[in-house]
Protein backbone atom coordinates (compact mmCIF):
# COMPACT_ATOMS: atom_id res chain seq x y z
CA UNK A 1 0.00 0.00 0.00
CA UNK A 2 1.55 3.46 -1.26
CA UNK A 3 2.25 6.16 1.52
CA UNK A 4 -0.83 8.63 1.19
CA UNK A 5 0.47 12.24 0.50
CA UNK A 6 -2.84 14.12 1.04
CA UNK A 7 -0.78 17.88 1.73
CA UNK A 8 2.54 18.47 -0.06
CA UNK A 9 4.57 21.58 -0.26
CA UNK A 10 5.65 23.62 -3.40
CA UNK A 11 8.86 25.77 -2.71
CA UNK A 12 9.14 28.35 -5.57
CA UNK A 13 6.52 29.23 -7.73
CA UNK A 14 7.72 30.06 -10.92
CA UNK A 15 6.35 28.72 -14.27
CA UNK A 16 7.36 24.91 -13.24
CA UNK A 17 5.84 25.46 -9.54
CA UNK A 18 3.21 27.17 -10.28
CA UNK A 19 2.15 24.18 -12.80
CA UNK A 20 3.25 21.29 -10.43
CA UNK A 21 0.60 22.85 -7.36
CA UNK A 22 -2.08 23.57 -10.23
CA UNK A 23 -1.68 19.65 -10.94
CA UNK A 24 -1.31 18.47 -7.31
CA UNK A 25 -4.62 20.54 -6.35
CA UNK A 26 -6.70 19.85 -9.54
CA UNK A 27 -6.19 16.03 -8.11
CA UNK A 28 -7.62 16.90 -4.50
CA UNK A 29 -4.49 17.49 -2.79
CA UNK A 30 -4.17 20.07 -0.50
CA UNK A 31 -0.95 22.24 -1.21
CA UNK A 32 1.56 24.44 0.55
CA UNK A 33 3.20 27.19 -1.85
CA UNK A 34 6.27 28.96 -0.21
CA UNK A 35 7.83 31.96 -2.29
CA UNK A 36 10.39 34.50 -1.67
CA UNK A 37 8.73 37.88 -1.08
CA UNK A 38 4.62 38.80 -1.46
CA UNK A 39 5.99 40.11 -5.31
CA UNK A 40 6.96 36.78 -6.15
CA UNK A 41 3.75 35.86 -4.40
CA UNK A 42 1.66 37.47 -6.76
CA UNK A 43 3.23 36.96 -9.78
CA UNK A 44 2.43 32.87 -8.84
CA UNK A 45 -1.07 34.18 -8.16
CA UNK A 46 -0.77 35.61 -11.97
CA UNK A 47 0.27 32.03 -13.25
CA UNK A 48 -2.34 30.32 -11.46
CA UNK A 49 -5.01 32.29 -13.08
CA UNK A 50 -4.02 32.75 -16.63
CA UNK A 51 -3.28 28.88 -16.32
CA UNK A 52 -7.02 28.27 -14.90
CA UNK A 53 -8.57 30.53 -17.19
CA UNK A 54 -6.85 28.72 -20.35
CA UNK A 55 -8.38 25.18 -18.97
CA UNK A 56 -11.48 26.96 -18.36
CA UNK A 57 -11.44 28.38 -21.71
CA UNK A 58 -10.38 24.84 -22.97
CA UNK A 59 -13.12 23.33 -21.16
CA UNK A 60 -10.67 21.45 -18.93
CA UNK A 61 -12.02 23.05 -15.98
CA UNK A 62 -15.41 24.67 -14.73
CA UNK A 63 -15.38 27.72 -12.87
CA UNK A 64 -16.44 25.80 -9.73
CA UNK A 65 -13.71 23.42 -10.28
CA UNK A 66 -10.95 26.46 -10.45
CA UNK A 67 -12.41 27.90 -6.79
CA UNK A 68 -12.07 24.76 -5.12
CA UNK A 69 -8.13 23.78 -7.34
CA UNK A 70 -7.47 27.07 -6.03
CA UNK A 71 -9.15 27.34 -2.53
CA UNK A 72 -6.93 23.72 -1.68
CA UNK A 73 -3.39 25.92 -2.53
CA UNK A 74 -2.04 28.06 0.54
CA UNK A 75 0.99 30.10 0.25
CA UNK A 76 3.43 31.92 1.95
CA UNK A 77 7.15 33.24 2.77
CA UNK A 78 7.68 30.64 5.87
CA UNK A 79 9.30 27.69 5.08
CA UNK A 80 8.08 26.49 8.99
CA UNK A 81 3.98 26.27 7.04
CA UNK A 82 5.75 23.44 5.15
CA UNK A 83 5.92 21.23 8.64
CA UNK A 84 3.00 19.04 8.24
CA UNK A 85 3.39 18.20 4.53
CA UNK A 86 4.17 14.57 4.30
CA UNK A 87 6.14 15.47 0.79
CA UNK A 88 7.81 18.86 -0.17
CA UNK A 89 9.01 19.56 -4.15
CA UNK A 90 11.36 22.32 -4.71
CA UNK A 91 11.19 24.12 -8.44
CA UNK A 92 13.55 27.10 -7.44
CA UNK A 93 16.09 28.29 -9.83
CA UNK A 94 18.21 25.38 -11.47
CA UNK A 95 21.52 25.88 -9.38
CA UNK A 96 23.22 23.76 -6.95
CA UNK A 97 23.91 26.44 -4.48
CA UNK A 98 20.25 27.35 -4.23
CA UNK A 99 19.30 24.24 -4.03
CA UNK A 100 21.59 22.78 -1.93
CA UNK A 101 20.89 25.88 0.86
CA UNK A 102 16.97 24.58 0.44
CA UNK A 103 17.56 21.27 0.92
CA UNK A 104 19.44 21.82 3.82
CA UNK A 105 17.45 24.40 5.48
CA UNK A 106 14.25 22.20 4.78
CA UNK A 107 15.97 19.03 6.05
CA UNK A 108 16.23 21.28 9.36
CA UNK A 109 13.19 22.47 9.94
CA UNK A 110 10.92 19.02 8.38
CA UNK A 111 10.00 16.09 10.16
CA UNK A 112 12.36 12.81 9.17
CA UNK A 113 10.40 10.97 7.44
CA UNK A 114 8.89 13.86 5.34
CA UNK A 115 10.16 12.94 1.60
CA UNK A 116 12.08 15.92 -0.31
CA UNK A 117 11.66 16.09 -3.96
CA UNK A 118 13.19 18.35 -6.76
CA UNK A 119 12.46 19.39 -10.16
CA UNK A 120 16.12 19.73 -11.04
CA UNK A 121 16.36 18.92 -14.63
CA UNK A 122 19.82 18.03 -14.78
CA UNK A 123 22.03 18.89 -11.12
CA UNK A 124 23.55 15.87 -9.23
CA UNK A 125 20.51 14.29 -7.12
CA UNK A 126 23.20 12.64 -5.16
CA UNK A 127 25.06 15.30 -4.51
CA UNK A 128 21.44 16.94 -3.10
CA UNK A 129 20.30 13.59 -1.46
CA UNK A 130 23.74 13.36 0.20
CA UNK A 131 23.67 16.83 1.85
CA UNK A 132 21.23 15.90 3.61
CA UNK A 133 20.15 13.57 6.80
CA UNK A 134 17.44 11.58 4.85
CA UNK A 135 19.55 11.22 1.61
CA UNK A 136 17.10 7.70 0.90
CA UNK A 137 14.13 9.26 1.32
CA UNK A 138 15.07 12.17 -1.56
CA UNK A 139 13.85 11.73 -4.55
CA UNK A 140 13.72 13.56 -8.11
CA UNK A 141 10.20 14.23 -9.59
CA UNK A 142 11.14 16.45 -12.70
CA UNK A 143 8.19 17.53 -14.52
CA UNK A 144 7.69 19.44 -17.94
CA UNK A 145 6.89 22.87 -18.69
CA UNK A 146 3.70 24.25 -19.17
CA UNK A 147 3.29 21.30 -15.80
CA UNK A 148 -0.64 21.15 -16.61
CA UNK A 149 -0.86 20.34 -20.27
CA UNK A 150 2.07 17.79 -20.25
CA UNK A 151 1.77 14.41 -19.68
CA UNK A 152 5.07 12.94 -18.19
CA UNK A 153 7.17 13.07 -14.71
CA UNK A 154 10.40 11.32 -14.82
CA UNK A 155 11.15 10.05 -11.22
CA UNK A 156 14.19 10.02 -10.47
CA UNK A 157 16.35 7.82 -7.89
CA UNK A 158 20.21 7.81 -6.61
CA UNK A 159 22.06 4.78 -5.38
CA UNK A 160 20.86 5.41 -1.92
CA UNK A 161 16.94 5.98 -2.67
CA UNK A 162 14.77 3.63 -0.63
CA UNK A 163 12.76 1.89 -3.11
CA UNK A 164 9.20 2.47 -1.39
CA UNK A 165 10.13 6.27 -1.62
CA UNK A 166 10.55 5.89 -5.26
CA UNK A 167 6.98 3.87 -5.13
CA UNK A 168 5.42 6.10 -2.97
CA UNK A 169 6.12 9.41 -4.99
CA UNK A 170 5.12 7.15 -8.24
CA UNK A 171 2.14 6.18 -6.90
CA UNK A 172 1.05 10.05 -6.43
CA UNK A 173 2.03 10.84 -10.02
CA UNK A 174 -0.29 8.31 -10.89
CA UNK A 175 -2.69 9.75 -8.61
CA UNK A 176 -2.52 13.56 -9.88
CA UNK A 177 -3.21 11.89 -13.89
CA UNK A 178 0.47 11.95 -14.70
CA UNK A 179 2.64 8.94 -16.03
CA UNK A 180 6.02 8.75 -14.49
CA UNK A 181 9.00 6.96 -16.04
CA UNK A 182 11.81 6.02 -13.48
CA UNK A 183 15.39 7.37 -14.18
CA UNK A 184 19.10 7.23 -12.81
CA UNK A 185 20.39 10.30 -11.75
CA UNK A 186 22.02 11.38 -14.96
CA UNK A 187 22.18 15.09 -15.93
CA UNK A 188 19.37 15.43 -18.36
CA UNK A 189 17.76 12.49 -16.82
CA UNK A 190 15.99 11.17 -20.44
CA UNK A 191 14.28 13.87 -22.20
CA UNK A 192 16.21 16.73 -21.52
CA UNK A 193 19.17 14.35 -22.14
CA UNK A 194 18.31 14.29 -25.96
CA UNK A 195 16.45 17.68 -26.07
CA UNK A 196 19.02 19.69 -25.00
CA UNK A 197 21.70 18.88 -27.89
CA UNK A 198 19.32 19.43 -30.32
CA UNK A 199 18.02 22.78 -28.67
CA UNK A 200 21.82 24.07 -28.30
CA UNK A 201 22.54 22.96 -32.05
CA UNK A 202 19.29 24.80 -33.34
CA UNK A 203 20.54 27.90 -31.26
CA UNK A 204 24.34 27.34 -32.89
CA UNK A 205 22.60 27.54 -36.33
CA UNK A 206 20.67 30.67 -35.66
CA UNK A 207 23.39 32.03 -33.83
CA UNK A 208 25.84 31.27 -37.48
CA UNK A 209 23.00 32.95 -39.13
CA UNK A 210 22.89 30.19 -41.12
CA UNK A 211 19.01 30.29 -41.21
CA UNK A 212 16.61 32.94 -39.70
CA UNK A 213 14.90 32.06 -35.99
CA UNK A 214 11.11 31.82 -37.60
CA UNK A 215 12.59 29.51 -40.48
CA UNK A 216 14.25 27.47 -37.90
CA UNK A 217 11.00 26.82 -36.04
CA UNK A 218 8.81 27.04 -38.68
CA UNK A 219 11.09 23.83 -40.29
CA UNK A 220 11.10 21.69 -37.33
CA UNK A 221 6.70 21.91 -36.75
CA UNK A 222 6.04 21.54 -39.94
CA UNK A 223 8.98 19.36 -41.25
CA UNK A 224 8.78 17.54 -38.00
CA UNK A 225 5.15 18.02 -36.74
CA UNK A 226 6.87 19.40 -33.30
CA UNK A 227 4.27 21.56 -31.53
CA UNK A 228 7.12 24.51 -30.98
CA UNK A 229 10.47 24.92 -33.11
CA UNK A 230 13.01 24.77 -30.69
CA UNK A 231 14.18 28.83 -30.55
CA UNK A 232 10.21 29.37 -29.24
CA UNK A 233 10.37 26.17 -26.72
CA UNK A 234 13.64 27.49 -25.45
CA UNK A 235 11.65 31.20 -24.84
CA UNK A 236 9.18 28.86 -23.11
CA UNK A 237 11.65 27.07 -20.64
CA UNK A 238 13.64 30.14 -20.05
CA UNK A 239 16.83 30.79 -21.63
CA UNK A 240 18.73 31.29 -17.71
CA UNK A 241 17.37 27.62 -17.39
CA UNK A 242 17.99 26.06 -20.70
CA UNK A 243 21.47 27.82 -19.94
CA UNK A 244 22.24 26.69 -16.74
CA UNK A 245 20.95 22.80 -18.15
CA UNK A 246 23.59 23.21 -20.46
CA UNK A 247 26.26 24.09 -17.96
CA UNK A 248 25.32 20.91 -16.06
CA UNK A 249 25.27 18.65 -18.69
CA UNK A 250 28.46 19.57 -20.32
CA UNK A 251 30.50 19.75 -17.15
CA UNK A 252 29.22 16.08 -17.31
CA UNK A 253 29.14 14.65 -20.10
CA UNK A 254 32.30 16.77 -21.37
CA UNK A 255 30.69 17.01 -24.93
CA UNK A 256 30.66 20.40 -26.82
CA UNK A 257 27.99 19.54 -28.40
CA UNK A 258 26.22 20.25 -24.59
CA UNK A 259 28.49 23.51 -24.03
CA UNK A 260 25.84 26.58 -24.05
CA UNK A 261 25.83 28.28 -27.49
CA UNK A 262 27.54 31.72 -26.77
CA UNK A 263 24.28 33.78 -27.77
CA UNK A 264 22.55 31.78 -25.33
CA UNK A 265 24.33 33.16 -23.15
CA UNK A 266 24.14 36.74 -24.00
CA UNK A 267 20.68 36.81 -23.83
CA UNK A 268 20.95 35.69 -19.86
CA UNK A 269 23.13 38.27 -19.80
CA UNK A 270 21.09 41.15 -21.17
CA UNK A 271 17.94 39.73 -18.85
CA UNK A 272 16.14 38.48 -21.92
CA UNK A 273 15.47 35.28 -20.46
CA UNK A 274 11.71 34.45 -23.03
CA UNK A 275 8.59 34.74 -22.52
CA UNK A 276 8.18 35.18 -18.80
CA UNK A 277 10.64 38.45 -19.35
CA UNK A 278 8.67 39.52 -22.31
CA UNK A 279 11.78 39.29 -24.45
CA UNK A 280 14.17 36.14 -25.15
CA UNK A 281 14.75 35.24 -28.82
CA UNK A 282 11.67 36.45 -29.96
CA UNK A 283 9.65 39.29 -28.47
CA UNK A 284 6.65 39.10 -26.66
CA UNK A 285 3.43 41.11 -25.44
CA UNK A 286 3.77 41.36 -22.58
CA UNK A 287 5.82 39.44 -19.19
CA UNK A 288 4.90 36.02 -19.33
CA UNK A 289 3.05 36.18 -22.48
CA UNK A 290 2.72 33.69 -25.47
CA UNK A 291 1.33 36.46 -27.93
CA UNK A 292 4.95 36.86 -30.16
CA UNK A 293 4.97 40.51 -31.24
CA UNK A 294 7.15 41.45 -34.43
CA UNK A 295 10.49 43.17 -33.28
CA UNK A 296 13.45 44.58 -35.40
CA UNK A 297 14.20 40.83 -36.35
CA UNK A 298 11.04 40.10 -37.80
CA UNK A 299 11.14 39.47 -41.71
CA UNK A 300 9.66 42.40 -43.79
CA UNK A 301 7.80 41.51 -46.68
CA UNK A 302 9.66 38.35 -48.87
CA UNK A 303 12.80 36.63 -48.20
CA UNK A 304 14.45 38.35 -52.05
CA UNK A 305 14.84 41.16 -53.38
CA UNK A 306 13.95 39.97 -57.04
CA UNK A 307 11.38 39.37 -59.44
CA UNK A 308 10.51 35.56 -59.98
CA UNK A 309 10.20 33.93 -63.72
CA UNK A 310 6.76 33.08 -64.71
CA UNK A 311 5.81 29.48 -64.41
CA UNK A 312 3.15 27.37 -66.12
CA UNK A 313 4.63 24.59 -67.01
CA UNK A 314 6.43 22.53 -64.19
CA UNK A 315 8.55 19.23 -65.24
CA UNK A 316 9.16 15.92 -62.69
CA UNK A 317 11.67 13.88 -63.11
CA UNK A 318 11.21 10.18 -61.32
CA UNK A 319 8.41 8.29 -60.38
CA UNK A 320 8.94 7.60 -56.56
CA UNK A 321 6.88 8.46 -53.99
CA UNK A 322 8.27 11.90 -53.74
CA UNK A 323 8.28 12.24 -57.61
CA UNK A 324 4.67 11.26 -57.56
CA UNK A 325 3.32 13.44 -54.42
CA UNK A 326 5.13 16.72 -56.21
CA UNK A 327 3.15 15.70 -59.58
CA UNK A 328 0.01 15.73 -57.63
CA UNK A 329 0.47 19.14 -55.22
CA UNK A 330 1.92 21.14 -58.89
CA UNK A 331 -0.90 19.34 -60.78
CA UNK A 332 -3.55 20.21 -58.08
CA UNK A 333 -2.27 24.29 -57.42
CA UNK A 334 -3.15 24.46 -61.47
CA UNK A 335 -0.10 23.78 -63.34
CA UNK A 336 0.69 21.59 -66.10
CA UNK A 337 3.24 18.90 -65.12
CA UNK A 338 5.19 16.65 -67.36
CA UNK A 339 6.81 13.88 -65.53
CA UNK A 340 9.60 11.62 -66.86
CA UNK A 341 9.82 8.29 -66.61
CA UNK A 342 12.21 5.65 -67.40
CA UNK A 343 10.03 3.07 -68.99
CA UNK A 344 6.08 3.20 -70.20
CA UNK A 345 5.11 0.82 -67.56
CA UNK A 346 6.80 3.54 -64.74
CA UNK A 347 4.81 6.39 -66.34
CA UNK A 348 1.21 4.30 -65.77
CA UNK A 349 2.28 3.66 -62.45
CA UNK A 350 2.63 6.94 -61.53
CA UNK A 351 -0.46 7.76 -62.85
CA UNK A 352 -2.57 5.01 -61.42
CA UNK A 353 -0.59 6.11 -57.73
CA UNK A 354 -1.95 9.99 -58.32
CA UNK A 355 -5.54 8.78 -59.33
CA UNK A 356 -6.12 6.38 -56.63
CA UNK A 357 -4.94 9.66 -54.35
CA UNK A 358 -7.08 12.23 -55.57
CA UNK A 359 -10.32 9.41 -55.45
CA UNK A 360 -9.28 9.43 -51.60
CA UNK A 361 -9.65 12.87 -51.58
CA UNK A 362 -12.75 12.64 -53.37
CA UNK A 363 -14.47 10.07 -51.03
CA UNK A 364 -13.11 11.74 -48.22
CA UNK A 365 -15.11 15.14 -49.97
CA UNK A 366 -11.85 16.95 -49.93
CA UNK A 367 -12.38 17.24 -53.72
CA UNK A 368 -14.50 17.64 -56.49
CA UNK A 369 -15.31 15.04 -59.32
CA UNK A 370 -14.73 18.31 -61.34
CA UNK A 371 -11.23 19.40 -59.51
CA UNK A 372 -10.12 15.70 -60.34
CA UNK A 373 -10.47 15.24 -63.44
CA UNK A 374 -8.58 19.13 -64.19
CA UNK A 375 -5.91 17.78 -62.07
CA UNK A 376 -5.68 14.79 -64.10
CA UNK A 377 -6.22 16.36 -67.65
CA UNK A 378 -2.54 18.53 -66.45
CA UNK A 379 -0.60 15.58 -66.31
CA UNK A 380 1.40 14.13 -68.64
CA UNK A 381 3.68 11.65 -68.50
CA UNK A 382 6.81 10.74 -70.74
CA UNK A 383 9.78 8.62 -71.29
CA UNK A 384 11.30 11.11 -72.80
CA UNK A 385 13.65 14.31 -71.22
CA UNK A 386 13.28 15.98 -74.39
CA UNK A 387 9.72 16.47 -73.36
CA UNK A 388 10.70 18.16 -70.90
CA UNK A 389 12.06 21.21 -73.47
CA UNK A 390 9.76 23.93 -72.54
CA UNK A 391 9.13 23.66 -68.79
CA UNK A 392 9.61 27.08 -67.04
CA UNK A 393 11.14 24.79 -63.76
CA UNK A 394 11.97 21.10 -63.65
CA UNK A 395 11.99 19.11 -60.48
CA UNK A 396 14.17 16.12 -60.10
CA UNK A 397 13.13 13.71 -57.68
CA UNK A 398 15.71 10.43 -58.44
CA UNK A 399 17.68 8.39 -56.57
CA UNK A 400 20.02 9.92 -53.62
CA UNK A 401 22.84 9.21 -55.54
CA UNK A 402 25.28 12.18 -56.43
CA UNK A 403 26.82 10.47 -60.13
CA UNK A 404 23.57 9.93 -61.06
CA UNK A 405 21.71 13.05 -60.16
CA UNK A 406 25.36 15.10 -61.66
CA UNK A 407 24.63 13.31 -64.80
CA UNK A 408 20.37 13.97 -65.29
CA UNK A 409 22.15 17.81 -64.40
CA UNK A 410 24.45 17.78 -67.70
CA UNK A 411 21.61 16.23 -69.34
CA UNK A 412 19.18 18.74 -68.43
CA UNK A 413 21.45 21.37 -69.26
CA UNK A 414 21.68 20.17 -73.13
CA UNK A 415 17.63 20.24 -73.46
CA UNK A 416 16.69 22.22 -71.01
CA UNK A 417 15.03 25.82 -72.60
CA UNK A 418 17.13 28.94 -71.67
CA UNK A 419 15.64 30.17 -68.01
CA UNK A 420 14.24 26.91 -67.12
CA UNK A 421 14.74 27.05 -63.16
CA UNK A 422 16.14 23.30 -62.48
CA UNK A 423 15.66 22.48 -59.19
CA UNK A 424 17.02 18.98 -56.84
CA UNK A 425 14.94 17.40 -53.80
CA UNK A 426 17.93 15.95 -53.04
CA UNK A 427 17.93 15.88 -48.62
CA UNK A 428 21.73 15.15 -48.45
CA UNK A 429 23.93 16.10 -51.55
CA UNK A 430 25.35 19.23 -52.09
CA UNK A 431 23.24 21.56 -54.18
CA UNK A 432 26.56 23.05 -55.70
CA UNK A 433 27.71 19.62 -57.35
CA UNK A 434 24.13 19.57 -59.36
CA UNK A 435 24.61 23.39 -59.85
CA UNK A 436 28.32 22.76 -61.19
CA UNK A 437 27.70 19.95 -63.58
CA UNK A 438 25.22 22.36 -66.20
CA UNK A 439 26.56 25.52 -68.00
CA UNK A 440 23.88 27.52 -66.03
CA UNK A 441 24.83 27.37 -62.14
CA UNK A 442 22.27 30.59 -61.56
CA UNK A 443 19.37 28.47 -63.04
CA UNK A 444 19.93 25.44 -60.16
CA UNK A 445 18.45 25.62 -56.49
CA UNK A 446 17.59 22.81 -53.94
CA UNK A 447 13.97 22.22 -53.06
CA UNK A 448 13.88 19.79 -50.55
CA UNK A 449 10.05 18.30 -49.99
CA UNK A 450 8.86 16.26 -47.12
CA UNK A 451 7.10 12.84 -47.30
CA UNK A 452 4.55 12.67 -48.14
CA UNK A 453 4.31 15.88 -50.48
CA UNK A 454 0.87 16.29 -50.36
CA UNK A 455 0.59 16.44 -46.59
CA UNK A 456 3.59 18.16 -45.31
CA UNK A 457 4.05 21.63 -45.11
CA UNK A 458 7.32 22.28 -45.41
CA UNK A 459 10.12 22.76 -48.44
CA UNK A 460 13.60 23.98 -47.64
CA UNK A 461 14.67 26.31 -50.89
CA UNK A 462 18.39 26.06 -50.96
CA UNK A 463 20.44 28.52 -53.11
CA UNK A 464 23.93 27.62 -53.71
CA UNK A 465 26.76 30.40 -54.16
CA UNK A 466 26.05 30.73 -57.75
CA UNK A 467 22.15 30.45 -57.38
CA UNK A 468 20.80 34.07 -58.81
CA UNK A 469 17.90 35.65 -56.61
CA UNK A 470 15.20 35.47 -58.87
CA UNK A 471 15.26 31.50 -59.18
CA UNK A 472 15.01 31.60 -55.33
CA UNK A 473 11.96 34.23 -55.91
CA UNK A 474 10.56 31.56 -58.59
CA UNK A 475 11.11 28.84 -55.66
CA UNK A 476 9.11 30.78 -53.51
CA UNK A 477 6.32 31.88 -55.76
CA UNK A 478 6.03 27.78 -56.72
CA UNK A 479 5.31 27.02 -52.85
CA UNK A 480 2.98 29.90 -52.30
CA UNK A 481 0.98 28.98 -54.59
CA UNK A 482 1.26 24.74 -54.21
CA UNK A 483 0.03 26.21 -50.32
CA UNK A 484 3.87 24.76 -48.78
CA UNK A 485 5.76 26.98 -46.51
CA UNK A 486 9.36 27.63 -47.39
CA UNK A 487 12.27 28.06 -45.45
CA UNK A 488 15.59 29.49 -46.52
CA UNK A 489 18.85 27.75 -45.91
CA UNK A 490 22.39 27.28 -47.34
CA UNK A 491 24.02 24.61 -49.03
CA UNK A 492 25.26 22.21 -46.35
CA UNK A 493 24.35 18.92 -45.66
CA UNK A 494 20.95 18.29 -43.80
CA UNK A 495 19.97 21.87 -44.37
CA UNK A 496 17.62 22.69 -41.42
CA UNK A 497 15.79 19.95 -40.33
CA UNK A 498 17.88 16.64 -40.90
CA UNK A 499 20.98 18.66 -39.60
CA UNK A 500 18.90 19.13 -36.33
CA UNK A 501 16.64 15.74 -36.69
CA UNK A 502 19.35 12.64 -37.08
CA UNK A 503 22.39 14.13 -34.82
CA UNK A 504 19.01 13.80 -31.76
CA UNK A 505 18.24 10.54 -33.27
CA UNK A 506 21.75 9.45 -32.77
CA UNK A 507 22.01 10.21 -29.39
CA UNK A 508 18.18 9.03 -28.17
CA UNK A 509 20.45 5.38 -30.07
CA UNK A 510 23.10 6.14 -27.93
CA UNK A 511 21.36 6.16 -24.74
CA UNK A 512 19.94 2.79 -25.62
CA UNK A 513 23.07 1.30 -26.23
CA UNK A 514 24.14 2.56 -22.37
CA UNK A 515 21.69 0.75 -21.18
CA UNK A 516 20.36 4.11 -19.13
CA UNK A 517 16.58 4.03 -20.39
CA UNK A 518 14.45 1.60 -22.52
CA UNK A 519 13.01 2.00 -26.22
CA UNK A 520 9.88 2.43 -24.85
CA UNK A 521 10.70 5.03 -21.87
CA UNK A 522 12.64 6.96 -24.02
CA UNK A 523 9.92 6.97 -26.95
CA UNK A 524 7.18 7.93 -24.15
CA UNK A 525 9.26 10.74 -23.02
CA UNK A 526 9.60 12.62 -25.98
CA UNK A 527 5.89 12.06 -27.15
CA UNK A 528 4.88 12.93 -23.60
CA UNK A 529 7.22 15.25 -22.11
CA UNK A 530 7.69 17.20 -25.19
CA UNK A 531 4.56 16.92 -27.67
CA UNK A 532 6.41 15.11 -30.30
CA UNK A 533 4.14 13.68 -32.79
CA UNK A 534 6.52 10.12 -32.89
CA UNK A 535 9.51 9.05 -30.15
CA UNK A 536 12.49 8.69 -31.92
CA UNK A 537 12.75 5.01 -32.01
CA UNK A 538 9.22 4.89 -33.79
CA UNK A 539 10.38 7.40 -36.26
CA UNK A 540 13.88 5.40 -37.52
CA UNK A 541 12.16 2.50 -37.81
CA UNK A 542 9.63 4.50 -40.47
CA UNK A 543 12.23 6.70 -42.08
CA UNK A 544 14.48 3.55 -42.17
CA UNK A 545 17.43 2.26 -39.92
CA UNK A 546 19.93 2.28 -43.49
CA UNK A 547 18.60 5.92 -44.30
CA UNK A 548 19.23 7.14 -40.99
CA UNK A 549 22.61 5.75 -40.89
CA UNK A 550 22.93 7.15 -44.30
CA UNK A 551 22.13 10.80 -42.70
CA UNK A 552 23.80 10.62 -39.91
CA UNK A 553 27.37 9.39 -41.80
CA UNK A 554 26.85 12.40 -44.04
CA UNK A 555 26.50 15.08 -41.27
CA UNK A 556 29.24 13.53 -39.62
CA UNK A 557 31.86 13.82 -42.59
CA UNK A 558 30.48 17.68 -43.32
CA UNK A 559 30.96 18.93 -39.41
CA UNK A 560 33.71 16.23 -38.19
CA UNK A 561 31.51 16.75 -34.71
CA UNK A 562 32.50 13.80 -32.84
CA UNK A 563 29.38 13.49 -30.79
CA UNK A 564 27.90 12.82 -34.21
CA UNK A 565 29.61 9.59 -34.90
CA UNK A 566 27.05 7.09 -35.77
CA UNK A 567 25.98 5.02 -32.88
CA UNK A 568 28.03 1.93 -33.20
CA UNK A 569 23.95 -0.14 -32.33
CA UNK A 570 22.69 1.77 -35.46
CA UNK A 571 25.73 0.23 -37.80
CA UNK A 572 24.78 -3.11 -36.42
CA UNK A 573 21.39 -3.39 -36.72
CA UNK A 574 21.78 -2.08 -40.45
CA UNK A 575 24.40 -4.56 -41.37
CA UNK A 576 21.83 -7.36 -40.00
CA UNK A 577 19.54 -6.06 -41.97
CA UNK A 578 17.10 -4.97 -39.56
CA UNK A 579 16.17 -1.67 -41.16
CA UNK A 580 12.89 -0.82 -39.49
CA UNK A 581 9.34 -1.24 -40.51
CA UNK A 582 10.14 -2.07 -44.53
CA UNK A 583 12.16 -5.55 -43.53
CA UNK A 584 9.57 -6.16 -40.23
CA UNK A 585 12.22 -5.33 -37.70
CA UNK A 586 13.93 -2.53 -36.91
CA UNK A 587 14.46 -0.88 -32.89
CA UNK A 588 10.96 -3.16 -32.99
CA UNK A 589 9.95 -6.49 -33.90
CA UNK A 590 6.77 -5.65 -36.20
CA UNK A 591 6.11 -9.15 -37.77
CA UNK A 592 5.35 -10.34 -34.37
CA UNK A 593 2.47 -7.80 -33.84
N1 LIG B 1 -4.88 22.53 -17.50
C1 LIG B 1 -5.22 21.52 -18.29
N2 LIG B 1 -5.13 21.58 -19.62
C2 LIG B 1 -4.71 22.74 -20.18
C3 LIG B 1 -4.36 23.85 -19.39
C4 LIG B 1 -4.45 23.70 -17.98
N3 LIG B 1 -4.12 24.68 -17.15
N4 LIG B 1 -3.98 24.85 -20.21
C5 LIG B 1 -4.08 24.39 -21.46
N5 LIG B 1 -4.53 23.10 -21.45
C6 LIG B 1 -4.72 22.20 -22.57
C7 LIG B 1 -5.59 22.78 -23.65
O1 LIG B 1 -6.93 22.49 -23.37
C8 LIG B 1 -5.10 22.03 -24.87
O2 LIG B 1 -5.66 20.72 -24.86
P1 LIG B 1 -6.41 20.11 -26.14
O3 LIG B 1 -5.37 20.04 -27.18
O4 LIG B 1 -6.90 18.80 -25.64
O5 LIG B 1 -7.49 21.11 -26.42
C9 LIG B 1 -3.63 21.84 -24.62
O6 LIG B 1 -3.47 21.99 -23.21
C10 LIG B 1 -2.75 22.84 -25.35
O7 LIG B 1 -3.04 24.12 -24.89
P2 LIG B 1 -3.36 25.33 -25.86
O8 LIG B 1 -4.24 24.90 -26.98
O9 LIG B 1 -3.83 26.46 -25.05
O10 LIG B 1 -1.92 25.72 -26.37
P3 LIG B 1 -1.12 25.26 -27.66
O11 LIG B 1 -1.87 24.35 -28.54
O12 LIG B 1 -0.58 26.52 -28.20
O13 LIG B 1 0.04 24.37 -27.03
C11 LIG B 1 1.94 23.86 -25.72
C12 LIG B 1 0.95 24.94 -26.15
C13 LIG B 1 1.25 22.84 -24.84
C14 LIG B 1 3.02 24.58 -24.93
C15 LIG B 1 2.53 23.14 -26.97
O14 LIG B 1 3.04 24.08 -27.84
C16 LIG B 1 3.60 22.12 -26.63
O15 LIG B 1 3.31 20.98 -26.30
N6 LIG B 1 4.89 22.54 -26.74
C17 LIG B 1 6.03 21.72 -26.41
C18 LIG B 1 6.32 21.89 -24.94
C19 LIG B 1 7.53 21.10 -24.50
O16 LIG B 1 8.30 20.56 -25.27
N7 LIG B 1 7.72 21.09 -23.17
C20 LIG B 1 8.86 20.43 -22.56
C21 LIG B 1 9.98 21.42 -22.43
S1 LIG B 1 11.35 20.72 -21.60
C22 LIG B 1 10.94 20.88 -19.97
O17 LIG B 1 9.98 21.45 -19.59
C23 LIG B 1 11.85 20.25 -19.04
C24 LIG B 1 12.90 21.11 -18.52
O18 LIG B 1 13.53 20.69 -17.57
C25 LIG B 1 13.24 22.39 -19.09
Amino acid sequence: MAREFSKVGVVGLGTMGAGIAEVLARSGVDVVGIEVDEPALDRARGHLASSTARAVKKGKLTEDEVTALLGRISTGTDLSALSDCQLVIEAVPERMDVKAALFAELDRLLPEDTVLATNTSALSLTELATGTSRPSRVVGLHWFNPAPVMDLVEVVRTVVTDPSVVEDVGALVAAVGKTGVIAGDRAGFIANALLFGYLNNAVKMYESKYASREDIDAAMRFGCGHPMGPLALLDLIGLDSAYEILETMYAQSRDHRHAPAPLLKQYVTAGLLGRKSGRGIYTYAGDSSSEVVPDALTPAGSAVDATPRAVTKIGVIGTGTMATGIIEVCAKSGYEVVFRARGEDKVAGVRKKVEGSLDKAVQRGKLTEDVRAETLARITGTTELDDLRDCDLVIEAVVEDLAVKKALFGALDDVMKPGSVLATTTSSLPVIECATATSRPQDVVGMHWFNPATVMKLVEVVPTVTTAPEVVATVLEICAKTKKHPVLCGDRAGFIVNALLFPYLNDAVKMLEAHYATIDDIDFAMTKGCGHPMGPFALMDVVGLDVTLAIQRTLFDEFREPGDAPAPMLEHLVKAGYLGRKTGRGFRDYAKR
